[in-house]
């Protein structure tokens, strides 16, 4: 029965790659469920460091199945690059299934995405240019194509001609840009149909007869709940449902199924692109943080903004997951960074508020308040076992799981897979 949601809690980022791996030795399935590769999942293991943007971080280990559910949005090419890329290192993919209800990011989704930022101007949001956001607007219009229809050419013919016509006027009339050459768009869809036809599947049914026998499911999510489209800081958000909820729809499981949400918390803040970030730090420290952490995008290559774990957002966070357990990612940074600070309530208006405001215009002028702790100077870094643990690093921890009240179950001392310490076992065993 088990299925566990792994939600990324801030504004991704968090190492969620490198905790769906580590958690994945007692998995049966990894499902990712929402977004595309927009998505950066860096995973250090004993077979080497690899960039993941589509391709579910569970797929390093045999016994488990690795699963593109419906809810994500896949670029067809880049897929293939990363499978090309994980073969030639030695990676198996034979058990990568990809939903044929997934829908496909088309050239002409990056195309739009680009112009758009552009026309923003000075109000861009800062996306990650992977044409995301439009390939999720087609598939609410109902024109979107399914990663099932590449392998249909006949279907396939009626839906993208209906799709080109659309993207054509919009692109020649309001942009002044180059029409799609239809022939070439078809020819290459069906190619990459071709090459991608024995990964794909009905995978709601897969994972209906896995829940049915016990199987350990994770659900791997992406991005943040700070940039989920419903509840996070909008305009500046990511355009799928990245919390636990995304979870349920974009994968066909029941609520029921699910029983345990881990919400995964960097110790500190991070976000790419722009939007409120309250505990933002426009400092030395802030620099000190993303250069040792080396807080750069791994799909962009951009220069994250730093700052303080934020109390109140993170707090927002495990209301709208209902997070079951929390995991907290490179705790490390912070050896020798003293005192360390959390931000534990917003001011604004000359009023406190110690939970997340509504709107975005009261998000960007809220001021953060903040509480002092001390830091430590025995290093973290590489420790697996919570007893070795200087006590200011634990008190951090202590506070942590405070101000998001819920515990944190496991962690993170370093990006490899064993840099990790389990409090409290997340998964059972698998059944076998
Ligand atoms: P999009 O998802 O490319 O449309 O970008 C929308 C916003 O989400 C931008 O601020 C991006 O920087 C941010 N974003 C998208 N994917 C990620 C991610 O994997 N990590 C962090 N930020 C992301």
């Amino acid at each position: 029965m088990p299925a566990y949601g792994i939600v990324g809690a801030q504004w991704g980022d968090e190492g969620k790659g490198k905790v769906v791996d580590f958690l994945a030795e007692k998995a049966d399935m990894v499902v990712r469920f929402s977004g595309g590769s927009n998505a950066g999942h860096t995973v250090i293991n004993d077979q080497g460091k690899f960039a993941l943007h589509l391709v579910p971080s569970g797929i390093f280990w045999p016994h488990a199945d690795a699963v593109i559910g419906p809810g994500v949005v896949v670029n067809p090419g880049t897929l293939l690059d990363e499978l090309r890329g994980l073969q030639e290192r030695g990676v198996a993919t034979d058990r990568l299934y990809v939903s044929d209800h997934a829908h496909v990011v088309m050239p002409y989704h990056i195309q739009l995405d680009l112009l758009e930022e552009e026309a923003r101007g000075a109000k861009a949001i800062g996306t990650t240019g992977r044409g995301i956001g439009p390939a999720y607007v087609d598939k609410i219009a109902r024109i979107g194509i399914r990663i099932g229809d590449l392998l249909d050419a006949d279907y396939l013919r009626g839906r993208l001609e209906a799709a080109v016509r659309q993207k054509n006027q919009v692109l020649t009339k309001i942009y002044g840009a180059e029409p799609i050459d239809f022939d070439q768009l078809f020819d290459e869809c069906i190619e990459h149909g071709e090459a991608l036809r024995s990964y794909v599947t009905s995978v709601e049914s897969r994972i209906e007869v896995a829940l049915a026998k016990g199987a350990n499911i994770l659900l791997e999510g992406a991005q943040g709940a700070m940039l989920d489209l419903d509840h996070g800081t909008y305009p500046y958000v990511t355009s799928s449902s990245v919390s636990i909820g995304g979870a349920c729809t974009g994968l066909g499981i029941p609520p029921s199924e699910v029983r345990g949400i881990v919400g995964v918390f960097k110790a500190y803040s991070t976000r790419v692109g722009a939007g409120p970030l309250t505990a933002e730090l426009d400092d030395e420290v802030g620099s000190k943080i993303r250069e040792l952490a080396w807080e750069y995008g791994t799909t962009t290559g951009r220069p994250r903004r730093v700052g303080w774990f934020d109390g109140v957002a993170a707090r927002y966070s495990a209301s709208i997951n209902g997070f079951t357990s929390c995991v907290l990612t490179r705790l490390d940074v912070l050896d020798g960074i003293s005192p360390v600070k959390v931000c534990v309530a917003y001011e604004v208006d000359g009023k406190r508020l110690t939970s997340f405001p509504s709107r975005l215009r009261v998000q960007e002028r809220c001021q953060p308040v903040w509480e002092e702790l001390p830091g430590w100077t025995a290093p973290t870094a590489g420790i697996t076992d919570r007893a070795q643990l200087p006590a200011e690093a634990l008190a951090y921890v202590a506070r942590i799981e405070e101000l998001v009240r819920c515990p944190v179950d496991v962690i993170s001392t370093g990006p490899k897979r064993e840099e990790s310490i389990v409090v409290r076992p997340i998964l059972p065993d698998r059944a076998g």
